[in-house]
């Protein structure tokens, strides 16, 4: 087990009571969730909140402009370019590039993210979504050696990412109406733990859920909690 010193406040409010204080340090957590579950509401209160426990952050997107993620988070009355202004924020856009050979080129991504890292001397990464980071260029190998190809690129990354001394928070969508929790399945097995997010059934609409799937070396709770997003808050786990 962790002690408390080796643990990171996940920011998200009611979550770190269901698994010991928080997430073990230094390691990749993944939130899986269909569109619209709170994946990236997830990502961010983990920064926001995070920067007022005193911890910077990166928020690495590749597919959403950095323009788009500041006016969500207002939108949430989340003021980000307050500590963007501050340095304790840098939201970062990525741009995977590719060798030649269309391998994807894992250094390079690690590189730039270190680099981005220690502008800030960031304690917190959050990625979102991880699966765009890997897909593109896979598109004209045949499918069984595209696989392969992610499957060794998402490996080196969390490894890689591990080494950093930083601790990430990777968000995953999972194919609407599928059992799958990342769009590549081998997401979920490199990280240390997973988080999902869903809708569920009630009455004539939905309710939010979320469950601890996995959390390596921490005993968690296995229930399943409904939650709320809520202005100003965010994430907020009933219990
Ligand atoms: N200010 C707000 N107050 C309450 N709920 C909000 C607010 N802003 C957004 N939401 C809810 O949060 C949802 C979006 O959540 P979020 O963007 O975190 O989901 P996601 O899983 O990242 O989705 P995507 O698949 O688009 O990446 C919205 O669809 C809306 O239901
Ligand atoms: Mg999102």
């Amino acid at each position: 087990m962790y002690s408390e010193k080796q643990r990171i406040q996940t920011g998200i409010y009611g979550l770190d009571a269901l698994i010991g204080g928080g997430f073990p340090l230094g390691r990749t957590y993944l939130v899986a969730g269909e569109t619209g579950t709170g994946k990236t509401t997830f990502a961010l209160q983990y920064l926001y909140r995070g920067i007022e426990y005193g911890d910077s952050g990166l928020y690495v997107t590749i597919d959403e402009r950095p323009k788009h993620i500041i006016e969500d988070a207002t939108s949430l009355g989340w003021d980000l370019e307050k500590f963007i202004d501050e340095n304790k924020l840098l939201i970062a856009e990525l741009t995977p590039l590719f060798s030649d050979t269309m391998k994807i080129d894992a250094e390079q991504v690690i590189g730039e993210l270190k680099g981005l890292i220690s502008e800030i001397e960031a304690k917190r990464l959050a990625i979102d979504p991880i699966a765009p980071l890997v897909l593109r260029g896979t598109e004209v190998l045949d499918p069984l050696a595209a696989q392969m190809v992610v499957r060794n690129y998402i490996r080196r990354l969390i490894f890689a990412l591990d080494e950093l001394n930083i601790t990430t928070v990777a968000t995953s969508e999972v194919p609407t109406g599928t059992r799958q929790l990342s769009r590549y399945g081998v997401e979920e097995f490199l990280a240390s733990g997973v988080i999902v997010l869903r809708f569920s059934r009630m009455n004539s609409g939905f309710v939010r859920e979320l469950y601890i799937r996995k959390l390596r070396g921490v005993n968690h709770s296995l229930s399943v909690y409904n939650f709320v997003i809520q202005r100003g808050k965010g994430i907020v786990i009933s219990t």
